[in-house]
């Protein structure tokens, strides 16, 4: 393998001083990069944080970490090493060699899936930037830190990808990515769910759980490209991505646990009075963070991402341990459908073109796993309440479910009853209110907000009071 040129102004294992007119390209969008995290990057002002980098992509591990001053993070480009005798696994190219270059009939399809991905980088950065002065403890402050310079460094791999194989093109959409704001009103970021607030710790987590894990499906479908850097550059994002989900894992864990601790010590549901979280509204957040998580993986038919797959661009979750034909051109697929009588129900279509079905069905198993991990603490609590994930049609504005409203029991509703029942199943403004209410910074050592538990461990094998984040 390469060996990573680590102090090199960019670090990479691209052997990028081998390709002068790319490195000068790289260096010179570099210092727009550094403006764009001064001035949507995190607004708490510090003077160093405890922070793992990656280094290199090998086995004998990959990461350092040390407390570094943000600014000077080395966001690099590390892909995940070659294999010579790899092979498109799926779609009309099925066992043909993986490709070094861009296929010029499939640049433009290619190129769009390298901008999308990219974009929601630097857009849950933008989401977050507020939340470091509010952080429930150092710990938490530091793993908010640590999400957003990885989600710099994934920017900072889908634009080596554009300047490195798309040309001038790929150059101009490596700027765009810099001027689209997450909320922006004249330039938004793509995707909807990169538009919204994440306003307190509480939506922090939940997205760390349910939009970061989107991002571990999507990453995963392009980790199976036949267009070999795309697939090798997902492959190490998709290391780093497990500690966003174990951020959002573990902090919903420790909420759930802090919760079930007020309701047996004062026996009562409604623990907001004593500093907690009511149950019903983690319950609200989460129906909110899944659905408009759902929505990220677009229509449940969808002919482009058919083709994706057919070329070969884009291919399925696990692709290589399906056991069918990987070509997919006879097979059929049930998905979630309004029926003809107007019900929630489902239809037959071609499986290629039920590939976003069969990505967010991958999703849903895997959602449900946290779920149950929290209701094992409620359980062992001995208490009789429990968190689920509402039905596939709630709260829906994509896809087949956009235009109907639903319970989060999957029963159809009309608009008037939706308006009148939902501040039952989505945060209310009081609900937020409560919530943000509780959001006070606690940035001693070793302290900790009264709404949310410690965690078990530490970082890297430190405890849980070690001096994580220095704050200016
Ligand atoms: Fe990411
Ligand atoms: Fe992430």
């Amino acid at each position: 393998m390469t060996t990573a040129d680590y102090f090199e102004k960019i670090p990479n294992n691209v052997d990028l001083h081998e390709d002068r007119r790319l490195q000068r390209a790289l260096e010179s969008w570099q210092p727009n990069f550094l403006s764009w995290w001064e001035s949507m990057g995190p607004t708490l002002p510090t003077d160093d944080v405890y922070l793992r980098t990656a280094v290199n992509v090998g086995r004998e591990g990959w990461a350092h970490f040390d407390h570094v001053a943000m600014r000077d993070y080395r966001w690099g480009i590390f892909l995940a090493e070659r294999n010579r005798d790899r092979r498109v696994a799926f779609g009309q190219h099925k066992d043909e060699p993986v490709w070094q270059k861009v296929p010029g009939e499939y640049r433009a399809d290619l190129q769009r899936l390298i901008v999308i991905q990219g974009d929601t980088e630097p857009a849950s950065v933008e989401q977050q930037r507020n939340l470091g002065a509010v952080a429930p403890s150092l710990y938490d402050l530091r793993n908010l830190f640590q999400v957003n310079v990885e989600e710099g460094r994934h920017l900072w791999a889908m634009v080596y990808l554009l300047h490195a194989y798309f040309g001038r093109d790929g150059r101009e959409e490596a700027e765009e990515l810099l001027h689209r704001n997450s909320g922006s009103a004249e330039s938004p970021r793509i995707l909807g769910a990169f538009n919204e607030e994440t306003p307190d710790w509480l939506s922090f987590f939940m997205f760390t759980y349910f939009t970061d894990r989107d991002g571990k499906y999507q990453l995963g479908t392009l980790k199976e490209s036949a267009f070999d850097p795309l697939s090798r550059t997902c492959e190490f994002m998709l290391k780093e991505e497990s500690h966003h989900m174990f951020v959002g894992t573990t902090g919903i864990d420790r909420v759930v646990e802090r919760t079930v601790q007020l309701m047996l010590q004062h026996d009562t549901d409604d623990v907001g009075p004593y500093g907690g979280i009511p149950l019903n509204v983690i319950q609200k957040y989460l129906n909110f963070h899944y659905s408009v998580s759902l929505d990220l993986f677009g229509s449940e038919t969808s002919t482009n991402v058919a083709n994706y797959f057919t070329s070969g661009l884009k291919g399925r979750w696990s692709e290589e341990r399906r056991t069918d034909d990987h070509r997919l051109t006879d097979e059929f697929i049930m998905v979630d459908a309004v029926t003809e009588d107007g019900r929630i129900g489902q239809t037959e279509v071609a499986a290629l073109v039920g590939l976003n079905t069969d990505l967010r069905r991958e999703y849903i198993g895997d959602c449900q796993n946290g779920v149950n991990r929290w209701n094992k603490i409620l359980e062992s609590a001995g208490l009789p309440q429990r968190l689920r994930l509402p039905h596939v049609a709630f709260n829906r504005k994509v896809g087949a479910f956009a235009g109907i409203e639903a319970t989060p029991d999957g029963e159809r509703i009309s608009p008037e009853e939706w308006a009148r029942r939902k501040g039952a199943w989505l945060p209310t403004d009081v609900d937020k209110t409560h919530v943000r209410s509780l959001m006070r910074p606690v940035h001693e050592r070793g302290k900790i907000a009264a709404w949310i538990a410690p965690p078990r461990q530490g970082i890297n094998g430190k405890p849980f009071d070690y001096d994580y984040v220095h704050l200016a």
